[in-house]
Parts: C-alpha cells; structure tokens; sequence
C-alpha cells in the first residue's frame, strides 16, 4: 500500500465498495423522487426514458467519475486541479460541493418525514400527511435528528459498521418491496394504476419529461456531483470498476422500479392524484400499511429500513464537502463534519418548513413549485445535469478518454474492446444530449 492510500483509507474489499456506493444510490431517490417525478411526468413514457438514460448516460459516465477518483485518488477539485491545475475547470468540483450541501438539505428534510413515520405508524397516529409537515416544530426537530445521526456517523467513523449493517438490511428491504408489490397489485383497480406506469404513451415525451428523467437517473445514481469521484478514490487498483459500477447501477434501478410497481397500481386503487407532488409516497404508503393484515408492522418496519437507507445516502452526501475541506483545506475532519452539518442544517430550514408550516415558503415560487420542490429541481437535476454536462467533457477531452479507458481496464482486460464505444458515448453521445437537454430547457431549442 502507498502512502496516499494508507492516509485515504480504502474500501475493505470489493464488496465493501459496492455495498458504500450502493448504499449511496439507494434512498429516498428510489422509493420517495422516483415515484413522484414519475407520476408529475405522465407514468410509463417516463419510466422509459428514464431506463434509457441510465444506459446510455448514467452508467457510461458513472464509470467517468469512478475512473477519475480511482487514478487520482482525491476529491473532486483535488482530483481536477492534479489534471488541469489553477484552470476553470477546478470551479466544476466547487458545484458539486455546493450541490452535494443544497442537496443535502433538503434530502435531510424527507429523511425526517421517514424517521418521523416510524413512530407514526407505531403509535397508529392518523393524522394526515398535511398536517404532520405543517407543524413547525416536528419539521425542524426531526430534520435536526437526522442529521445529528448522519454527523455523528461521518464522525465517528463507523460508516463500516453502516455498510455492515446494510449487508444484512438492504435484502430485507428487497423482500418487504416485493411483499407489497403483490399486495398492491391485488386491490381492486389497481390495474389502471399498472398501465399508467408501464404502458407508454409516446406522444407525452416532451423537453420537460426527458430532463426530468435524466436528472432523475443522475440523482439516484449519486452522480454529477463528484461523489463517485470520491468513492472511486478508495477503491483499490485491482478491482474491476466495471463490474461493480454495473452492479450498483442494476441494484439502484431494480429498487426503482419496485418502488413504482407498489405505489402506482395503489395510487389507482385508492382513487389520489399520482401528479400530486413531494408527499405522494407519505399519502399512498401509510394508506396500504393501515389496510394490510399486519400492516402496522409491515409499516414500522418500513419506515425503519428506508431511514437506514437515506441515512447511506446522507451519509455520502456529507462526505463530498468534508473530503474537500480536509484535502483541500487542511481542515481537521471532526471538525469539517460539524462546519458541514451545521451549515446545511441551516440552509434547510426553509425546505423543512415549506410544506405548510410558512405560508409564503409553501406557496408556489416559479414554475408551480414550492420551497423545497424548487431546490429538489435547481440541485438534484439542474445542476447535476451541469455538473455532468462538464465532467463528462473533462474526462473525455481534457484529460482524455484514452486516460480513462486505461485506468478501466485496470482489473478488467476484456473492457479494451470496449473502450471505443465507451469512448463515444462519453465524449459525444453524454455531453451532446445533455446539452440539447438543458437549451431545451430554457426554450432555445
Ligand atoms: N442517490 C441518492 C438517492 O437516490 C441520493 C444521493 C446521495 C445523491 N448522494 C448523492 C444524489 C450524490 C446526487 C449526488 O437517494
């Protein structure tokens, strides 16, 4: 082991990999954004886009961002400006850094409303949906809770017994999924709700619904912000990126798409709007849990394993910014977690009490959204849209797919007929539709 690594610290295994950055994509992308962006974007004509855009841009750049970190091994600014030092391009780490705390504070907002629900549903309180966001004081609190856990984690250093902990978790979560697919496929109606999701309708793809979707993918990968740079850093040189980015991108999409095949054919049985917004799933699960046979338990246990599943996400999130305050700055990493922490819990103020609790915070901003579904569009797809959009051409063209490709074959010798294609995809095919993508946008296109 060299000097850097030994410093850095590196994924334990393989497997330790994947189960981090698995860990990362998992969360309330999956089970929360997914199903909401999916419904305010007209069901199945997203869902494909949406799985097309993980093919051909998601993956193919996740393994830009993971071969950057690996042969660098430094955050995203150090990882750029040991290519391009001093120049422009440094300023794109900085937005991912900005993104990854925007992001942050109010993805600790909905993770709040989960560790909220557990008690909920525990202690069968029904009040509804609107008022329990609406109530300033529960708002702030659990935001507050949870991300004391996501610090202290980071903290302490116990993301290992995290990803150990994951291991076991995540299959259970897995087979609670597909108990609850089946169960919501069985109430009556629930068939129309099964059509909107899976059977396209073409004539509904608009410039809207294909941003929507990439940013979608991009924000349930974790990526466009550095963070696989990141993770990518501890990964050992032997290890095939190939097939681990693989399997996280698949894990990711799978739970997905579960998620949706619980909530739409639900949505339809109990006659909601699936267009309605951010609290959809916190309108439509509690509503299954209160009507299943051992529902109460079904739900507590839930509500506990989508926690722990945002809590693997906070977790990355909070570690982008605090990789760069101790690489970059020098700044001790006990103390960097609580700059962090604090500074995002502050700028998540608004976001938690957006949804009722103050009136003109609730109210639509621009576009029909609201406080925290505007941040949700400006950070969690807009900018990592932008942020792509630029790293995919610094890894392609500045510091050169060749660089890439060979790094990527490290661990992998069969990806050198690859290589070509990869190449394509990440120095033409990503940055181009992105492109098109965003003037589309702005209406320039
Ligand atoms: N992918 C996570 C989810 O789906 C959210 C997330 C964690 C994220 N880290 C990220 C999104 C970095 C973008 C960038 O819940």
């Amino acid at each position: 082991m060299n000097q850097a690594t030994e410093n850095r610290g590196q994924w334990s295994s393989k497997i330790g990999f994947i189960f981090a950055a698995a860990g990362s994509a998992i969360g309330l992308g999956n089970i929360w954004r997914f199903p909401y962006v999916t419904g305010q974007n007209g069901g199945a004509a997203f869902v494909f886009v949406y799985l097309l855009c993980i093919l051909v841009i998601g993956l193919p750049y996740l393994y830009a961002e993971l071969a950057l970190g690996r042969a660098i091994q430094k955050d995203p600014v150090g990882s750029i400006s040991a290519i391009r030092p001093k120049s422009g391009w440094v300023l794109i780490g900085g937005l991912g850094i900005i993104t990854g705390f925007f992001i942050l504070s109010y993805y600790g907002v909905i993770a709040g409303w989960t560790f909220g629900y557990i008690f909920k549903t525990l202690f069968h309180n029904h009040s509804g949906f609107g008022a329990f966001v609406a109530n300033p004081y529960l708002e702030i609190g659990l935001f507050a809770i949870f991300m004391f856990f996501t610090v202290m984690v980071v903290y302490g250093g116990v993301q290992q017994g995290i990803e150990r902990w994951a291991k076991i978790l995540m299959p259970v979560l897995f087979i609670l999924l597909l108990i609850l697919i089946v169960y919501a496929n069985f109430l009556p109606g629930s068939g129309k709700g099964l059509s909107f999701y899976l059977k396209p309708d073409f004539s509904k793809i608009t410039g809207s619904v294909v941003l929507a979707a990439l940013g979608q993918a991009f924000f349930s990968l974790s990526l466009g912000m550095g963070l696989m740079v990141t993770y990518g850093s501890y990964i050992s040189k032997d290890d095939n990126l190939l097939s681990s980015g693989m399997w996280v991108a698949v894990a990711d999409t799978v739970i997905a798409i579960m998620a949706g095949l619980i909530i739409f054919p639900a949505i339809f049985a109990m006659d909601k709007n699936p267009a309605e917004g951010p609290g959809l799933v916190f309108h439509v699960l509690p509503e299954i849990f209160n009507n299943m046979p051992a529902g109460i338990l079904v739900g507590v246990i839930f509500f506990i394993l989508l926690s722990i599943a945002a809590l693997t996400s906070t977790i990355s999130l909070l570690e982008v910014p605090t990789a760069y305050l101790v690489d970059e700055k020098g700044v001790a990493r006990k103390i960097a977690v609580w700059i962090v922490g604090g500074l995002t819990f502050l700028i998540g103020i608004p976001s938690a009490l957006s949804q009722g609790a103050v009136s003109w915070l609730s109210k639509p901003i621009i576009g029909g959204k609201e406080f925290l579904s505007l941040m949700d569009f400006l950070w969690g797809n807009l900018s990592l849209a932008l942020g792509a959009f630029f790293l995919s051409i610094f890894v392609g063209w500045v510091w050169g797919a060749k660089h890439a490709a060979k790094e990527l074959s490290l661990g992998n010798k069969s990806f050198a007929k690859w290589a070509p294609l990869w190449g394509f995809l990440i120095r033409f095919v990503a940055p181009i539709t992105i492109f098109i993508i965003l003037l589309n946008l702005f209406n320039i296109f």
